[in-house]
Parts: C-alpha cells; sequence; structure tokens
C-alpha cells in the first residue's frame, strides 16, 4: 500500500466520530449505498463464513417504527438509512456456499474443505462459539461499514442502545440471527464532538500483563 493510500485511511479513521444530527431527507445515490454495503461485506471473518447479515431500513415509516425500541434516539429517523447489524448464529450452515466453489474450480483439495467443516462444525457444538463468533465477525463488518461510509463523505452513529428483543419481534429477525448493533448513516447536519480517548500509555500493554 502506499503511503499516501495509508495516510487517508489513517485520516478517515481520525475523522470518523458519531454523528446524531443528519440532514434529514437526504437520499443516499443507490449506488453509493451499494459501494459502502459491498466495503462491509469484504470485512474478514473467521474461516470466511460472513457471519453477518445487514437489515437496511430505509423506509420513513419503518424506522419510526423503530424509533421508540431504540428509546428515541432521533438519529434512526432523521438518518437517511439505519442498518441493522446482524450475527449469523448458524454461520456453520455457509461453509459449503464459501468453501465448495474454491473445490470446484480446484483451488482447494476435497480433503482440504471435509477438514475444515469437521474443524468448524465441531466448533459449532458449542452455542456459545457459535454467538461469539457471530458477534466479533459482524462487529467488523459493522466497523468496515462505518469507515467506508466515512471516507465517501457520510457519516454514521453506531447504536447498542435498543431493546434487541422488541427489534425482533418488530421486525421479523429470523431466530438464526443476532442484532449485533444499529448504525445510522446519511449526511451529517452539524459535525460530531471529538470524544478523547485513552493515552498509549493507558491501553496498551507489552507482552505480558
Ligand atoms: C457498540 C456501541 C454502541 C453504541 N451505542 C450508542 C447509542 O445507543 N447511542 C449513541 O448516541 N451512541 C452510541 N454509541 C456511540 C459511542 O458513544 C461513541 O462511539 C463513543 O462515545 C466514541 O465517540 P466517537 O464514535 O464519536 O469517536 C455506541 C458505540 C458503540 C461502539
Amino acid at each position: 500500500m502506499s503511503t499516501q493510500v495509508q495516510n487517508e485511511v489513517l485520516k478517515v479513521l481520525e475523522e470518523r466520530h458519531s454523528v446524531k444530527q443528519y440532514q434529514v431527507g437526504h437520499q443516499i445515490p443507490k449506488e453509493v449505498l451499494e459501494q459502502i454495503l459491498t466495503a462491509t461485506s469484504q470485512a474478514p471473518s473467521a474461516w470466511n463464513l460472513q457471519h453477518w447479515k445487514l437489515l437496511v431500513i430505509d423506509d420513513q415509516a419503518q424506522k419510526e417504527k423503530l424509533l421508540p425500541i431504540a428509546y428515541g434516539q432521533k438519529q434512526i429517523v432523521e438518518s437517511s438509512v439505519v442498518i441493522a447489524i446482524l450475527g449469523d448464529l448458524e454461520a456453520n450452515k455457509n461453509a459449503d456456499a464459501v468453501f465448495g466453489p474454491a473445490v470446484d474450480a480446484g483451488f482447494m483439495p476435497q480433503a482440504m474443505k471435509d477438514n475444515l467443516v469437521a474443524q468448524i462444525e465441531g466448533a459449532y457444538q458449542h452455542p456459545q462459539v457459535a454467538r461469539d463468533e457471530a458477534i466479533r465477525n459482524a462487529s467488523l463488518a459493522a466497523m468496515q461499514l462505518m469507515v467506508a461510509a466515512k471516507s465517501l463523505g457520510y457519516d454514521t452513529c453506531p447504536m447498542g442502545g435498543y431493546d434487541a428483543g422488541k427489534f425482533v419481534e418488530a421486525f421479523n429477525v429470523p431466530s438464526r440471527y443476532v442484532p449485533v448493533m444499529l448504525i445510522s448513516l446519511g449526511l451529517a447536519a452539524t459535525p460530531a464532538r471529538s470524544a478523547g480517548r485513552f493515552s498509549l500509555d493507558q491501553v496498551v500493554v507489552s507482552n505480558s500483563f
């Protein structure tokens, strides 16, 4: 990666902040939204199982329905789109679709796929693993969404402040998926206040505790 590209990425990371006030009524062009969602789905994931489902809520009536579930946070109705990041609790079922094409194309021996699938099925015997993996991997996709949006001039706010049970019920989320977070997406009306961060001294531990 060139230094220039690297610096642009760092700039986007530095400039991303949670925006809560949006230009109401702005419609994100379809191709821009698709670019953001494509970048989201390029996130890394364990075994490449892609443990995410992206529920895109752009219908105003649906956003109004979501508003009380998200405790009245107005970015729900004022942003252009709310994306619910869902984690896949049964991502092991994606294994065939993920590895099958590689075997068919001759990139992966069948025995390697069988070995990977056995490993995955072994891990998914444990519900805690399935849940941890769903949340861990879908969270990486969420971060990727926020960075991609910022790089294209849009802003976001990740939200954990909502009633997940009510959300599942109101939006008919299948039991296969666990809600990870909501993300509002739109054009900022006012820039976000820059929240501070701990210094490296406070967060970095060298080699061992
Ligand atoms: C998992 C998660 C849940 C959050 N939930 C909310 C929320 O419900 N409402 C809100 O306004 N901000 C929420 N935030 C935004 C945080 O308050 C914000 O990221 C943090 O203060 C750092 O500020 P910055 O994002 O502007 O750098 C959440 C952030 C994360 C990562």
